[in-house]
């Protein structure tokens, strides 16, 4: 495969660079102006080869390069383009672009293919903005509604469903989608690993077995507002350090599951009202807890609970529970899998099997689909930080093995 890399890499610069802040970090949540533009981006430049262009009512991105035999399922690869808050330039943008370089490629060499290839870039995977991941992928492939999307709020107050009004939201087009997605040959996303395992393993490619799923929960803690001068240190229902106490004992059992690579966060803090001379009232916490085995998650979660009741007998706080998402661990494909393994031994690539520990959209694909995940290697297994990186040689390995693996598919 012999294209121009310095081309592909100023294309990159421009789409991964949209919402670039002062820090040097990417601002680009899902449905703000940047994320938008960062589209347009793609979409000008996916008319310019002349692909068939689709958006879809959940803002998904379609492209289409059909293939001489119309009857053959086809093949999508992609990922998506949203950040988290700060993040980096590679999670999700690699995915997208080396997809788009290995559509080009076909069409500046006018490769001719049986089956046909396609493309998704979906919408809003992050859940920082809205506390859901994935809701792209999880509109078209039909698990959730607009009408449930409705108790997702971001800090302002908008809820997604707001950004797809914007394109007078049909229920049929996604039916038609889920249609569609059940209809294809497979799904292949190719992601940076997000992880240090294949950089510390010096490893090319990883071929994911399996996608750990998250639960999540908001738990609001509810005290009693004070004036931090005149209030006793022992009549004190302070919101915030019972935060604190529940916090670290989270942390304590996700330490405990990670025999079972179990993992648990709480990344997300709010203190309304917050103010150096007040006692919290009221503080708000987001636990993020993943694995890859549901009853390690569930003792994790259960631990959390018994914990939780100790806490408000002992600091006469109360503590309410609100599930933002609860999902099970996804097994991937095994046989589209034995074709990427497959085509890294064609190319010389090292592979290895392994579990993703970050969610993708191929988790809601692949309950509808055959559905693999390629993973590059990222620099020191940093991600979801402006500190994300990627070696020249694993971002053109990245080039290489999707165009191998695309084209034993539908060559
Ligand atoms: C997606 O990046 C996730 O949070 O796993
Ligand atoms: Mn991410
Ligand atoms: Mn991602």
């Amino acid at each position: 495969m012999d294209y121009d890399f310095n081309k592909w890499m100023s294309d990159y610069r421009v789409i991964s660079t949209v919402g670039l802040n002062e820090e040097g970090g990417l601002d680009r949540l899902a449905f703000t102006d940047y994320d938008f533009a960062a589209r347009t981006e793609l979409l000008n430049r996916a008319y310019g080869l002349r692909l068939q262009c689709y958006l879809d009512a959940a803002e998904n991105l379609w492209f289409s390069k059909p293939g001489t035999d119309p009857d053959l399922p086809p093949l999508l690869i992609g990922s998506h383009l949203d950040t988290v808050p700060n993040g980096g330039k590679y999670d999700g943008v690699l995915g997208v672009m080396a997809g788009f370089q290995v559509m080009r490629y076909l069409v500046d060499n006018k490769i001719s293919h049986r089956r046909t290839v396609e493309m998704v870039a979906f919408s809003c995977e992050e859940s920082s903005r809205f506390n859901l991941s994935t809701i792209g992928s999880k509109l078209a492939c039909g698990f959730t509604t607009p009408e449930k999307l409705k108790n997702y709020k971001d800090s302002q107050g908008h809820t997604p469903v707001e950004f797809l009004a914007r394109l007078r939201y049909s229920p049929e087009s996604l039916e038609e989608r889920r249609e569609h997605l059940k209809n294809i040959y497979g799904f292949i996303e190719l992601h940076i690993e997000q992880g240090p395992v294949l950089e510390s393993a010096g490893t090319d490619i990883g071929i994911v077995e399996s996608i750990a799923a998250p639960i999540r929960l908001k738990l609001d803690i509810i005290g009693h507002t004070d004036h931090s001068g005149a209030c006793p240190m022992d009549l004190r229902h302070d919101a915030l350090t019972a935060a604190a106490a529940l916090i670290t004992e989270i942390e304590r059992l996700g330490r405990e599951e990670s025999v079972n690579k179990s993992v648990a966060t709480v990344g997300k803090i709010n203190v309304p009202h917050q103010a150096l001379n007040v006692v919290p009232g009221r503080c708000e916490i987001f636990v993020d807890i993943r694995g890859i085995r549901r009853d390690s998650m569930e003792r994790i979660r259960d631990g959390m609970r018994n914990f939780v009741c100790g806490l408000e007998k002992e600091r006469g706080v109360k503590v309410e529970e609100t599930l933002l998402s609860d999902e099970s661990p996804v097994p991937l494909d095994h046989s589209l899998g034995e074709i990427i393994e497959r085509n890294c031994r064609k190319t010389g690539l090292s592979c290895r099997w392994m579990p993703s520990g970050a969610g993708h959209d191929a988790m809601n694909v692949a309950k509808l689909a055959p559905t693999a995940m390629i993973f590059i290697p990222c620099v020191g297994g940093v991600s979801h930080s402006l500190l994300e990186n990627v070696l020249e040689k694993d971002l053109r390995n990245s080039i290489r093995i999707l165009y191998e693996v695309v084209m034993d598919i539908c060559g």
